[in-house]
């Protein structure tokens, strides 16, 4: 039938046309289900050939198969085209301008005025030529007490108690100072910075200078002065010739650094078992700058009236202390250094007015925030 064949000619340019003006794979699926599903009039044309009178079922045949393969083929082709520009066109809508600013980074805190504080001292010694150490906070009670002069009845011992470790919790193949199984009271929390002295002189030959920053742990109840967990900076100088008036010009220096440049500072004598002599080392007032009385004629609060502040214990390294490391090249009879030890929380306190230490530990943002 002409009709046929004719039809098959314009569905053929219909669907042609529509396949090259198709936008997207999409629309390019609609088309082939449109004009070669199943249900398309194409279709239904190469299915009813066979009634179709003989003599025109083998033109409109091939007509219509013809139709279909070109249409198949347009499909194809115009599927890869639309493909390979949707490819283009995505990558060029994705390129990244690494040229472009950055977006700021929204603030996600800051460090906590401890560790602020901290770095602060440790920042001061530094430029005094210091370097930082660290140590380890579960401490054997050699490195606590015996080899800082501490025999093993001395009084000192108690008013440090502390938290003891359990060897059966201990990791297999620890051992004391005298290669045994460390018994119940040979490993604890440290309950000073202290114990690195030793271990930094085991470590290295004179001289040394070094600042400990560190956590230690003490049996105190909490209160506003005492947590049974704190921190500390320990500070070892040991080299030829240093004397007490090294000592007291570089906490001097640390007191100006810390507190302002009109600090003065005093030492009076203490005691502690790893130093001989041993110092207390105070710092001038920076409320009432030293008098003792505040502009308005009161007793100042900070220092008592005093006009001096406590700030650290010090002292000469006790020669008993070079005898455990003496191998090392430290001569009991000759070397010569200072230590020193302060809180880093006493420091904080003192710097910025803050009456009560468990505050640092509560982790209230209304504090914290103050210190950004
Ligand atoms: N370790 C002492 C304490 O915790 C402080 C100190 C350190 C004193 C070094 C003298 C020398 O109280």
């Amino acid at each position: 039938m002409a009709d046929s064949r004719e039809r098959v000619g314009e569905l053929r340019a219909e669907a042609e046309a529509a396949i090259a003006a198709a936008p997207d794979a999409a629309a390019l699926e609609e088309l082939r289900v449109r004009y070669l599903g199943r249900r398309a009039e194409l279709t239904q044309i190469l299915r009813g050939i066979g009634e179709l009178p003989a003599e025109q079922r083998g033109p409109v045949g091939a007509a219509a198969n013809a139709a279909r393969e070109a249409l198949e083929e347009l499909l194809a082709r115009r599927r890869a085209a639309l493909e390979g520009g949707e490819l283009e066109r995505r990558l060029a809508e994705d390129a990244v301008d690494v040229t472009l600013p950055g977006i700021p980074p929204v603030a996600v805190g800051h460090l906590h005025l401890l560790k602020q504080t901290r770095r602060e001292i440790e920042d001061i010694f530094v430029g005094l030529g210091y370097r930082v150490m660290e140590g380890p906070e579960v401490e054997y009670d050699y490195y606590n007490f015996t080899a800082l002069n501490h025999p093993p009845s001395h009084p000192a011992r108690l008013t440090q108690d502390s938290f003891y470790v359990d060897p059966e919790t201990l990791p297999d193949g620890i051992l004391n100072e005298d290669g045994l199984p460390p018994g119940p009271k040979d490993v604890l929390f440290r309950t000073h910075t202290s114990p690195m002295q030793v271990r930094a002189m085991e470590a290295a030959a004179p001289p040394i200078f070094i600042v400990v920053p560190g956590t230690a742990y003490r049996r105190d109840t909490l209160d506003a002065t005492h947590s049974p967990m704190f921190h500390q900076v320990e500070g070892l100088a040991v080299a030829d010739g240093i004397s007490l008036a090294d000592l007291a010009g570089t906490l001097e220096e640390f007191a100006r650094a810390m507190f302002g440049p009109e600090r003065k500072t005093r030492l009076k004598p203490d005691f502690f078992p790893f130093t001989e002599p041993s110092v207390q080392v105070d710092v001038s007032c920076f409320a009432c700058g030293g008098d003792g009385t505040l502009p308005d004629g009161s007793r100042d609060p900070l220092c008592k009236g005093t006009g001096w502040i406590e700030i650290l214990g010090a002292g000469m390294v006790d020669p008993n202390v070079f005898g455990f490391v003496a191998e090392r090249g430290y001569d009991p009879g000759r070397t010569q250094g200072f230590a020193f030890g302060m809180g880093i929380e006493r420091i904080g306190m003192l710097k910025h007015g803050i009456p009560d230490l468990r505050i640092f530990f509560e982790n209230d943002v209304r504090f914290l925030e103050q210190f950004a």
